[in-house]
């Protein structure tokens, strides 16, 4: 039965394709903007060694089963679960971890746009020469005047949503496949150049200090809950990106190899991100603590300051847009998936009406930032709201699902012959996605909430 299906969408032509086009889904603002804000944030290395450690015995579990399920299912991911739940003579119900990702997609791309659109517009300040010599002080004025115009920052969103439709409704595989593959190595190359002028900068020592001198005492019962959230959104877990992704995978291609190359370029790309702006930040009196714009106002100092800035600068924003590009078409996908088998639209007109809705939520992002900034909900404003309930709930809740399917309903056979592992290797997934995913997940949840 396996051996018939095939998926109407298309498949990878390769296992690097697979792996590029993942790396380009899971390497993204994630990486570069979140992980050190939120990092900043939360105090540092406590933070991080926790996040690393979700990372090992949550995230990486999890994508193998992700990916594991969609190329069974070879499915959108609402269809897949449907498929997949039947085979196992499961309820219906677990069609559920399809339409949570509907959601998330949704609700992720709104406010990714709006950020992506801050890096594009950064593409031309840096081109044309704003940053040189330019102080923390007045870099923080820059990133404030951008993000108190509801105008430009719509312009920025607009430009990106429609980039991200294009490419969606031509097909993943077109264009996508050779881009990540020249891109993603130049950006890597960037990163090391930052970390070079790090440095140099005066604050390495400090930053490097911040970064991987655990300090429990400054992490919090939310801080845990953000780096388990964060596991998963950078690593596009819990909604069915990866799940989709896994559905174009030819039969044939190891899913656990991919899983470790997939997870390490991820976490090696947040960790060289971390290590160049840290050292800046300290080196010029800025606050870690900063927020959403931590990477926006100190980035633009270092440019500023080094030979060849306007160029570093530029080529810099231009492949934080293109990560971010390949990461936004991977949110979308499932749900334009969906659209194509269910309502039998063509890719052009599912593209177009999911972009559409995409776009009109992304307008209340860019207003949380200055016309509604006073608009909030348990202190937080729209845009926050967003984050935390797409990457603090819904993600994590998608991977318990997606970790209790996989565990517990999938039979053995079916998941032993997909993940192709041996004996031991196949009980130490299965001890993690049955018990240590699913504990580790609710107990994180119980906490946040205060029930425990
Ligand atoms: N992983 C992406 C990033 O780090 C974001 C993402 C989240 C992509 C969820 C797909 C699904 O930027």
């Amino acid at each position: 039965m396996t051996e018939s299906r095939q998926s109407i969408h298309g498949q990878w032509s390769s296992r690097w394709a697979f792996i590029l086009a993942a790396t380009g889904s899971a390497v993204g603002l994630g990486n570069i903007w979140k992980f050190p804000y939120i990092t900043g944030e939360n105090g540092g290395g406590a933070f991080v060694l926790v996040y690393l450690l979700c990372i090992a015995v949550v995230g990486i579990p999890v994508m193998m089963s992700e990916i594991m399920l969609g190329r069974r299912g070879k499915q959108s991911p609402i269809h897949t679960m449907r498929t997949l739940a039947q085979e196992e003579r499961a309820g219906g119900y677990w069609q559920l971890v399809g339409w949570f990702g509907v959601l998330s997609g949704f609700l992720i791309l709104s406010f990714y746009s709006v950020i992506a659109g801050w890096a594009l517009s950064y593409v031309v300040e840096a081109l044309s020469g704003t940053f040189t010599e330019i102080s923390g002080d007045q870099s923080g004025e820059l990133f404030t005047g951008l993000v108190s115009n509801p105008g430009t920052q719509l312009f920025w969103h607009t430009l990106f949503m429609a980039m991200t439709m294009f490419i969606v409704a031509r097909g993943v595989r077109e264009g996508l496949e050779r881009a990540v593959r020249l891109l993603m190595p130049v950006l890597f190359v960037l990163l090391l150049i930052l970390v070079g002028y790090a440095m140099n900068s005066g604050g390495f020592t400090q930053g490097l200090h911040f970064l991987f001198d655990p300090d429990f005492s400054k992490i919090t019962t939310e801080g845990v809950l953000t780096a388990l959230g964060h596991a998963f959104f950078t690593l596009s877990l819990g909604m069915g990106a990866i799940m989709i992704y896994g559905a174009y995978l030819p039969d044939d291609v190891s899913i656990t190899r991919v899983t470790m190359t997939v997870a390490l370029a991820d976490t090696v790309v947040a960790l060289l991100a971390g290590m160049a702006i840290f050292p800046i930040v300290f080196a010029n009196g800025l606050e870690p603590g900063a927020g959403p714009g931590l990477i926006f106002q100190t980035l633009p100092v270092a440019f500023g300051a080094m030979p060849g800035g306007v160029l570093f600068g530029t080529l810099f924003f231009v492949l934080l847009v293109f990560a971010a590009w390949s990461s936004a078409i991977s949110i979308i996908e499932p749900v334009v998936a969906w659209l194509v088998e269910t309502k039998g639209w063509s890719r052009n007109r599912a593209a177009l009406g999911a972009g559409l809705v995409t776009w009109v939520l992304g307008i209340a992002t860019v207003l949380s930032f200055n016309l509604w900034s006073e608009i909030k909900w348990f202190d937080k404003t729209i845009f926050d709201l967003l984050d935390y309930l797409t990457a603090n709930i819904l993600l994590p809740l998608g991977g318990l699902l997606i970790a209790l399917f996989a565990g517990w309903v999938m039979n053995q056979n079916h998941s032993k012959g997909e993940l192709g592992l041996e004996d031991t290797d196949y009980r130490r997934w299965q001890f993690l996605i049955r018990f240590v995913t699913p504990v580790a997940i609710v107990l994180v949840f119980l906490n946040a909430v205060e029930l425990i």
